[in-house]
């Protein structure tokens, strides 16, 4: 044993610690935390006051930025995702930065071109982050060589992750065996890996896998090793523990407050199981109760978008396989659909749809894409026919747009998935981005004087709408939305109140109004609690279904209505036109319904086109994820009820072949 010096012995006096044996901890509250528990709402201003704090601790390095963060704050909160780490860095002078990077996907959720992702981790690196954790959904390492490259060039920490997928309880089976994992992490590490990480994003990884794959990994590769897992079924706190034992370099834990749930194990509580021990963390619990405290005098704040109507853990996560985030996604898809009743049946579909497209572990975007095909075959598909909706990202997987499967695309869907694909309909092989076309000179010319630095273009590259709102916001060109603006202690305090009082099915009244304005991403509804008035937004589909502002209503109340609660979705139609609808009624022809809620990316054609049977008409996204809508007649088409960026609900007319 004394060759293994990261193996625990239990018990050992202190003053035997060797260094190289105390177990390193990477801290997740700033990232990963607020993002499993609170929908990544958490604002740069509740972490400020705690980050001196924090920097005394003694981590291996923060977690402070990456993954939904970029997306979240320039798209909801009105932040500045590039003054977050600037600001950060002032308080934290001596913890390294991590962020989690998707690769090629970037902080996205496709593959960008080559000269963007160079640009982007350019200025990760510039802005602070020392440390990349940097993964691809497929595991497909091809997809690291750009942003790797730039990482080690710029003498940063490049930290190689492995996702953790199973397609059994345990580790084995079809794919995820451990010669897998061994062999992912022999290619992580031919490629300057400074550190190998076990991502397990959905908590899946049982304790004695952990042991065992943690000595593997130790036995076989030389990088230090990370573990990363999320609480979700309950096992993380065991794994840690085993993997410790096991010699694990470094884990990941968040301060007690943000810590379990769909979070992860507990600062404190692995702090105090190794004091003593030859894997000491040498951390002060002291210092660390002053920092949770800080989470705990503010976490009332983001306590509105917490669920925590269920227990702490979900095992179901370990009998369908469905992370959380996912979960959510597909019960919200679902309900949106009324088709609630047909949960059961999607997570029959599930195993077979992911088989059918390889495979492949499901974490962002996969679990989207995967979750959201098998809805659709559930909901479209027909005994003589399957696939008969297939999402456009699942037409990318199957070109080969995303990387290399685990196992191979069942041919059959392949066929039927690229049948008329833009790029081709035969898959290519090579690395994705060696097809794709530069992209930032692009991003620079459309963006044009509304971007003021590189940091700006970088946030309309990656998200042209949303970014192009943000960058109008910061530069005061439109006023930042009410949804978007920080709240104090009490008005959040208040708000949970309302809640509560909803939840105790006090709400008199709920009537879906359309989205305050096109694409802010929030439904609105009327609330009458008591004989007060409020108006509460909700995450539209795709989000997580939580309240994110709760007030008064601004003008006069609306007509309270006689009639009794009714959930929202089985609320009938609203009488008046969406924005956007042409007056006519839909008269002679075939009119074309939506067949899901969702936001009109683009139509296809226009009034006055002659269309033919299986012509695409329009783009549909919903949750994420693209569906074309073809024409179901020959015919022309006579009018569009819609227009481009407009949201629409399942059955709304959107256009009539005549
Ligand atoms: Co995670």
């Amino acid at each position: 044993m004394t060759e293994q010096h990261g193996v625990l012995q239990a018990g050992s006096p202190e003053e035997q610690v060797q260094p190289d044996a105390r177990l390193k901890i990477q801290d997740l509250t700033f990232r990963d935390g607020h993002q499993s528990l609170f929908a990544t709402r958490g604002r740069t201003e509740d972490l400020i006051p705690i980050a001196e704090e924090m920097d005394r601790v003694g981590f291996f390095a923060m977690e402070v930025w990456g993954g939904a963060t970029f997306d979240v704050m320039h798209r909801f909160l009105a932040e500045d995702p590039w003054e977050r780490i600037r600001t950060l860095k002032k308080h934290i002078r001596k913890t390294p930065f991590s962020m989690l990077l998707r690769g090629q996907n970037l902080v996205g959720y496709r593959n960008y071109a080559d000269d963007l992702a160079e640009a982007f981790v350019q200025r990760c690196c510039e802005n602070g982050i020392d440390v990349f954790r940097v993964f691809d959904a497929l595991n497909d390492y091809r997809n690291f060589q750009t942003v790797v490259k730039v990482i080690k060039d710029q003498g940063k920490h490049f930290q190689g992750s492995i996702c953790y997928s199973l397609t059994e309880p345990r580790m084995g089976g079809e794919v995820y065996t451990l010669e897998y994992y061994l062999e992912k992490a022999g290619e992580l590490e031919a490629m300057g890996a400074d550190s190998i990480c076990i991502k397990d994003m959905a908590g899946l990884i049982a304790p004695y896998d952990a042991y065992t794959l943690v000595r593997a990994l130790k036995d076989t590769v030389s990088p230090p090793i990370h573990l990363h897992s999320h609480f979700t079924s309950g096992m993380a706190d065991m794994s840690l523990l085993k993997a410790v034992e096991a010699g694990v370099d470094i884990v990941d834990v968040c301060l007690a407050p943000w810590a379990y749930r769909t979070s992860h194990p507990g600062l404190e509580p692995l702090v105090a199981s190794l004091q003593g021990t030859n894997r000491d963390t040498g951390f002060d619990l002291k210092q660390l109760s002053r920092c949770s405290e800080h989470f705990i005098k503010i976490s009332p704040k983001y306590r509105h978008l917490l669920d925590d109507r269920m227990s702490i853990i979900d095992t179901n996560v370990l009998l369908h396989q469905t992370p959380g985030g996912m979960l959510s996604n597909l019960v919200n898809q679902l309900r949106e659909m009324d088709a609630l009743d047909k949960l059961e049946q999607v997570f029959q579909e599930l195993p077979r749809v992911r088989r059918e497209l390889g495979q492949v572990p499901l974490v962002t975007p996969t679990s989207q894409i995967v979750g959201i095909q098998t809805v659709n075959n559930v909901l479209f598909d027909t005994p003589e026919e399957r696939y008969t909706m297939v999402t456009a990202q699942v037409k990318d997987l199957c070109y080969g747009l995303y990387g290399r499967t685990p196992v191979p695309i069942d041919p059959a869907v392949r066929e039927k998935a690229l049948k008329g694909y833009p790029r081709g309909e035969e898959p290519i092989s090579c690395r994705p981005a060696d097809v794709l076309e530069p992209e930032m000179e692009k991003a620079k010319q459309e963006v044009g004087d509304l971007a003021r630095d590189i940091d700006d273009v970088l946030v309309y590259a990656l998200y042209p709408t949303t970014g192009k709102r943000f960058l109008r916001w910061k530069y005061g060109l439109e006023a930042v939305p009410e949804a978007c603006r920080p709240k104090s202690l009490e008005e959040a305090e208040k708000d949970q109140e309302l809640v509560e009082k909803a939840r105790k099915g006090l709400v008199q009244e709920i009537r879906e109004e359309p989205a305050p304005e096109k694409g802010a991403g929030l439904r609105t509804f009327n609330v009458f609690v008591d004989e007060e008035y409020f108006k509460v937004e909700v995450e539209p589909a795709g989000g997580e279904p939580a309240v994110t502002s709760i007030r008064p209503g601004a003008q006069a109340a609306p007509q309270k209505p006689q009639e009794a609660t009714k959930p929202a979705a089985q609320q009938p139609q609203p009488e008046t036109p969406p924005v956007g609808e042409t007056a006519a009624p839909a008269a002679e022809g075939s009119p074309v319904e939506a067949p899901m809620p969702g936001m009109i990316i683009r139509f296809e054609v226009r009034e006055g086109d002659e269309v033919s049977e299986g012509d695409p008409l329009l783009i549909l996204e919903a949750m994420k994820m693209e569906n074309t809508i073809d024409a179901p007649v020959s015919g022309q088409v006579k009018a569009l009820h819609f227009k481009d960026g407009d949201s629409v609900k399942k059955g709304d007319v959107l256009l009539v072949i005549g």
